[in-house]
């Protein structure tokens, strides 16, 4: 197999999407469409992959390497003047490298891998100078017309705006990825002009450029148009992000993991499931969180980079935010949130609390309506809970904190001070009581009202 490189055109300004925002770093599935770009490509293989930015690129570049991309070549494209125009930008990057260049877009972000592959394999087999992608799809309106010759190879590609009515009848349309050979796209890529509706430098024209020299131009057609589906505005991308949920929500399923009700279920890009565990409705899996086997989230359920080890239960109505780790066995229930928290195994938060930056052991019983007060409206403090603790409902911890081992906290407390081992810490006021003083009390005030 030839040496394969990818370039990624991600300069377009994405108008339609009317956002501040670089369009390829809108976010699917928790991820931004560039990346998901990226992963298929990725794991072609490649020696090298470029992409082409253009304005806003500090920001796009910035996000990318936040994500861990350190080995991408970046091209600057300041005007966006076409595809063609993008892929000319790119030629110093190009001059030296010999072999094959998949060009991909990047608002197309449901490609996957596998139809790159045969698309990479079959653009090798051939040996011609290019070889495109296309789909047949039966509403082709806005996306470029694939006019082949008789024997099935292409003549050129027309955009939507420039095509006549027959041509706008082709159903047959460009996705916009392709294999070019490297040697043979540079001799033409100065060619491509601009002689068309939008005025732009347009890549498909290499395509009937390479033709007028002899060449021939393969055309690989999807089955899936999905997959091709390329993002232009927010609709587009809803539906995206509809297709890619129910994707992932599949693959998770033939993994193992119950789902029950996938409409209302989401799980992002990055997380993890393990086989065995269920999810119940109006659960949200977000970030790169992971979920051990036979543990039970939901319903109603949110997770951020968190992670549930195996037999835990969470939910309904619980909200785990980033940092949190969720022990074997151990329970978290209804209106219950957690932050940058470790609860141990077998440890319980039934009911209505809030634990961020606290650590707590194994066993631990945590009553309803615990509250950790780790901030002061400057800092953050840690509360540290060790094994066996016994909170009782409607203690407040103010951190920085240490319950003992065993200690029992009573329900009530206000606890501003390390409790020793197995020590009972009662922190409220005493309890008074006088018998009789209520009944005094309304015959006393009727009297008054009364006369
Ligand atoms: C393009 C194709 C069309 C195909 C469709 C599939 C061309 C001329 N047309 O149309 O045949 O059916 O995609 O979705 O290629 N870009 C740059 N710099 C530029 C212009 C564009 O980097 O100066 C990038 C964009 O970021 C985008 C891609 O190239 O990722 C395609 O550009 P776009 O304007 O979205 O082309 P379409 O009109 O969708
Ligand atoms: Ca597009």
């Amino acid at each position: 197999m030839k040496t394969l490189y990818v370039l990624v055109l991600a300069a377009g300004q994405g108008t339609r999407m009317k956002s501040a925002t670089p369009k390829v770093i809108h976010e699917m599935a928790g991820k931004p469409l560039l990346e998901h770009v990226l992963h298929a490509v990725r794991a072609l293989h490649p020696k090298a992959i470029g992409v082409v930015l253009g304005l806003g690129r500090e920001k796009v570049q910035s996000v990318l390497e936040e994500r861990g991309w350190d080995k991408l070549g970046y091209i600057v494209q300041s005007r966006q003047l076409g595809s063609g125009h993008a892929v000319r930008m790119a030629q110093p990057w190009l001059k030296s490298k010999k072999g094959t260049l998949l060009v991909v877009y990047g608002d197309t972000p449901l490609l996957t891998t596998a139809t790159l592959q045969r698309l990479v394999e079959q653009h090798a087999d051939s040996g011609h100078a290019a070889t495109f992608l296309a789909m047949d799809i039966p509403n082709p309106s806005g996306y470029g017309r694939m006019v082949l010759d008789p024997q099935g190879f292409l003549e050129r590609i027309v955009e939507d705006k420039d095509a006549s009515s027959e041509e706008r009848a082709i159903t047959l349309v460009n996705s916009g990825v392709a294999c070019w050979d490297i040697e043979r796209l540079l001799k033409v890529l100065p060619r491509i002009q601009a002689n068309n509706a939008k005025h732009e430098y347009y890549l498909t024209d290499a395509a009937k450029l390479l033709r007028d020299l002899g060449e021939r131009v393969g055309v690989v057609t999807t089955s899936d148009p999905d997959e091709t589906h390329g993002i232009n505005n927010r609709v587009d991308l809803a539906r995206a992000e509809a297709i890619l949920r129910r994707r992932i929500l599949e693959q998770w399923m033939r993994e193992g993991v119950t789902i029950v009700d996938p409409e209302t279920t989401y799980v992002d890009a990055d997380a993890v499931l393990a086989p065995d565990c269920r999810l119940w409705p109006g659960t949200m899996i977000r970030g790169a969180s992971r979920i051990g086997a036979n543990c039970e989230i939901g319903p109603y359920t949110l997770m951020e980079d968190a992670i549930v080890k195996s037999g835990a239960r969470v939910g309904p109505f619980a909200r785990l935010r980033p940092g949190t780790i969720i022990e074997e066995g151990a329970r978290i229930g209804n209106f219950v949130e957690t932050k940058k928290a470790i609860i141990g195994k077998k440890s319980k938060v039934s009911h209505l609390s809030y634990i961020g930056d606290a650590e707590i052991g194994d066993n631990v019983n945590i009553g309803a309506g615990t509250i950790t007060c780790n901030y002061d409206g400057f800092f953050k403090y840690k509360t540290t809970i060790e094994d066996d603790v016994f909170v009782g409902s409607n203690a407040n911890l103010v951190a920085p904190v240490r319950l003992g081992r065993g200690a029992i906290v009573a329900a009530g407390s206000t606890i501003t001070e390390d409790v020793k081992a197995n020590a009972l810490v009662l922190a409220r006021a005493r309890q008074m009581a006088k018998n009789g003083w209520a009944k005094e009390f309304r015959g006393k005030q009727k009297r008054s009202k009364h006369g």
